[in-house]
């Protein structure tokens, strides 16, 4: 798959482009990665690039679990740019008002009420706003190795020096648990004033990492002990990335919110939503206009939810199929490959593999896109490499990337610190 013909005339421009207006190492690492060509088009599980290859796409960091360019969620989409993209905001909009209809039904109805926004981290502003307001109360729980988004307000709880850093002063106060103590958020509800307690219930950025259900059980009582609320942060995990609609939810865990986001608008448009309780609502019912954005609940977004909870639904027999594959064909990449795969954690379509260096898992995901397989780094575990296949895989998909994927390891060095 590697490529030595110059950059095409729309490569170079947006080389170019990228360089002077946008972080330029962005620009860098983008050029390697595509080994001198851009992405142009896309198709199911495949990126078309502008020197005419083709890459399986297992990343874009879980956005699309329905593949690129679904035809069901296109049509609706299609549809509704037709008749009105955007709202007046100040007449009712139907499709604003049946997408968040349908993604209350489809967590089971318990969490009726919705805010959508575009991006995860405007979920996570929404929930911990509301919850602030809600109870009157300022701190937060979130889980020490956590991400929630970078956002000023979804940063307090990110759990990352690296994004964090020269902003302390302005993060909203939070405490960081540890995800292997129980009595922990017993412990800071106690000292009092806490809010909400947010967690992953497996945590994505941080390298595919579950936390463990009976502590996170021990934390949700005392938070309902505590009249804390309680939110489930599931924009990675949620809509069967790992199998369930939502993590929480199956597990049986009283939460006052599940957040939702990446695929919700199907993988062709942003969108995200914090699903709510009535209490955790409470100040929207009070005064819809505390928090509000210009394009929350845009029509063009909302359209593509129903039909993408259908495709989802749709192909969730699918989605285990290419789950299992992904296990099997992992466990013996793991096996083969000890002496650079250190781990394999995961669970449904979200699986980590751990690399001795950070370094090295770097070069090993620039080296699988020259090999035609696109993966994602984990933000707050560089070391970590993401595989995140869309359900719409076929086996023979899934068996094509761990060829690809074990081809590439053998090729590393055997001793990691060598130069390669
Ligand atoms: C669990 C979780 N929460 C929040 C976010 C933030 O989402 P976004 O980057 O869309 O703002 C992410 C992003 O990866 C995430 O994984």
């Amino acid at each position: 798959m590697h490529t030595t013909a110059a950059p095409s005339a729309t490569a170079r421009m947006a080389f170019t482009h990228m360089k002077r207006h946008l972080p330029p190492k962005q620009a860098l690492s983008g050029r390697l990665t595509g080994n001198g060509a851009v992405e142009v088009g896309a198709s199911g599980c495949h990126v078309e690039l502008s020197d005419g290859r083709s890459a399986l796409d297992f990343g874009s960091y879980a956005v699309t679990i329905l593949g690129h360019r679904h035809p069901d969620v296109l049509e609706a989409v299609h549809r509704q740019l037709d008749l009105m993209p955007t709202a007046t905001r100040l007449l009712t909009n139907p499709v604003t008002a049946a997408a968040a209809a349908a993604l209350a039904a489809y967590l089971g109805g318990a969490l009726n009420r919705v805010f959508f926004g575009a991006n995860g981290a405007d979920a996570v502003e929404a929930a911990i706003k509301l919850a602030r307001l809600a109870s009157g109360r300022d701190r937060i729980v979130a889980v020490q190795g956590g991400f929630h988004g970078k956002s000023l307000g979804a940063l307090a709880l990110t759990h990352h020096e690296r994004f964090r850093g020269g902003l302390h002063d302005v993060l909203a106060p939070v405490v960081h648990v540890s995800p292997d103590d129980p009595d922990a958020v017993a412990r800071e509800c106690a000292a009092g004033d806490v809010a909400a307690l947010v967690f992953e219930p497996l945590q994505g950025e941080n390298g595919v990492r579950p936390l463990d259900g009976e502590v996170v059980r021990a934390w949700c009582a005392a938070a309902a002990d505590h009249d804390t609320f309680v939110v489930a942060d599931e924009i990675q995990t949620g809509l069967r990335r790992c199998g369930e609609r939502s993590l929480a939810l199956v597990t049986g865990l009283p939460v006052d919110a599940v957040l939702l986001g990446k695929s919700l608008g199907g993988g062709v448009l942003p969108l995200s939503a914090a699903v709510c309780s009535e209490r955790l609502y409470a100040p929207l019912l009070a005064d819809p206009t505390v928090h509000s954005t210009t394009f929350s609940g845009h029509p063009l977004a909302c359209a593509a939810l129903p039909v993408a909870l259908e495709a989802i639904e749709a192909s969730a027999v699918q989605g285990r199929v290419v789950a299992a594959a992904m296990e099997r064909g992992l466990a013996r990449i793991r096996h083969e490959h000890a002496h650079l795969v250190e781990e394999v954690r995961g669970r449904g379509l979200l699986w980590g593999l751990d690399l001795p260096s950070e370094d090295l898992t770097a070069k090993l995901i620039v080296r699988l896109a020259h090999a035609g397989l696109l993966v994602s780094p984990c933000m707050s575990r560089p070391a970590t490499l993401r595989l995140m296949p869309p359900m719409v895989a076929g086996v023979a998909e899934v068996e094509q990337a761990l060829e690809i994927l074990s081809s590439v390891l053998s090729e590393l060095p055997a001793h990691p610190g060598a130069k390669t």
